[in-house]
């Protein structure tokens, strides 16, 4: 294949990037190669709470409409992210009493999941729900309403959208770990009982040289509960500045990725967080690194852009 999307594609599957609002609204590079190389898109930040329900009761879906149609328009479908989260979420949500918490909760998935009903292939339900040591992590959600919130937010997604496939996300769970398995026990006991859980996303914010060995293995024992498994936010950091040889270890790191992914047969498509190192989150947040995606700022082509290519 010549390009992601299609040799994604050839192999029954999906190559995604998450999307930012600003370039895709007046960037013709950037929008090139999106709609060259990706059939799937996510949102970076436009369907998230703070964008979609700034205020209580009062919903706007702007940005997040305008992504959708320029991916009905190039065949791209959308991964929907992310309903109920800690982070990007209003304080006027933080601050309810765990009564009106719950109800808000529902209200909001039932509107955004509502809004885009049938256009979204599947939603990130429940964002990051875990911390590193494998127990629940304390946040306002878990705080007042204790885990019964995430069983809530399934149920109500489904109702409002029976089409999407609803997913259970988070980051550092690649490999076999504590985290990786408190996800693997709660997404069997959510099966066990009945609640509507259809994926596992892997977001994969990885560093260079550093892909857990057993990815493989840990995707085949999610896949193995009888539920889909993606790869929602890949991207490979390094140490910047780059050279040629973290870039081209780079390279290995993104086709060992890629090819753990095809060697499952329910892991559906890889997403990266980005494609081009122009727009990535990664340098704003973890001090010193960046170059992590497959595209330099110049929209050329990386070594680790290869790497993918040559795994499909
Ligand atoms: C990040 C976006 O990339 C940034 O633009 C934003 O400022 C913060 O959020 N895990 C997630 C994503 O699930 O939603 C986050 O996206 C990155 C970490």
């Amino acid at each position: 294949a010549s390009t992601l999307r299609d040799g994604a594609a050839a192999a029954g599957r999906y190559f995604g990037t998450a999307v930012a609002a600003g370039p895709l609204s007046n960037e013709s590079q950037y929008i090139t190669v999106l709609d060259r190389e990706f059939n799937s898109v996510t949102a970076e930040n436009a369907m998230k709470w703070d964008a979609t329900e700034p205020s209580a009761g009062s919903f706007s879906y702007g940005s997040a409409d305008a992504l959708v149609t320029h991916a009905q328009a190039h065949g791209q479908q959308v991964r929907g992210h992310t309903l109920v989260w800690h982070n990007q979420t209003p304080s006027w949500v933080q601050n309810l009493a765990a009564a009106d918490l719950r109800t808000a909760m529902q209200n909001h998935i039932a509107n955004v999941v509502g809004h885009f009903k049938g256009k979204i292939y599947a939603w990130d339900v429940v964002n990051e729900i875990f911390d590193d040591n494998g127990g629940f992590r304390s946040s306002f959600w878990s705080q007042k309403l204790g885990q019964t919130f995430v069983a809530d937010a399934f149920t109500a997604a489904r109702a409002a959208d029976p089409a999407a496939k609803l997913y259970i996300n988070d980051y550092n769970v690649e490999g076999v770990n504590s985290k990786s398995t408190a996800m693997y026990n709660l997404v069997r006991t959510l099966k066990s009982q009945g609640v509507p859980i259809d994926g596992v996303g892997l977001q994969a914010h990885l560093i260079v040289g550093q892909v857990p060995s057993d990815l493989q293995q840990n995707i085949q024992r999610f896949a193995d509960l009888g539920v889909d498994v993606a790869l929602t936010e890949l991207d490979i950091r390094m140490q910047t500045p780059s050279d040629s040889t973290k870039l081209a270890n780079q390279r290995t790191d993104y086709n060992r990725v890629t090819t753990a992914c095809l060697a499952v047969t329910r892991c559906v498509g890889i997403t990266v967080w980005g494609f081009t190192d122009k727009y990535s989150w990664v340098p704003d947040v973890f001090s010193g690194q960046g170059a992590a995606l497959p595209y330099n700022e110049n929209y050329q082509a990386k070594p680790a852009y290869t790497g993918m290519l040559d795994a499909l």
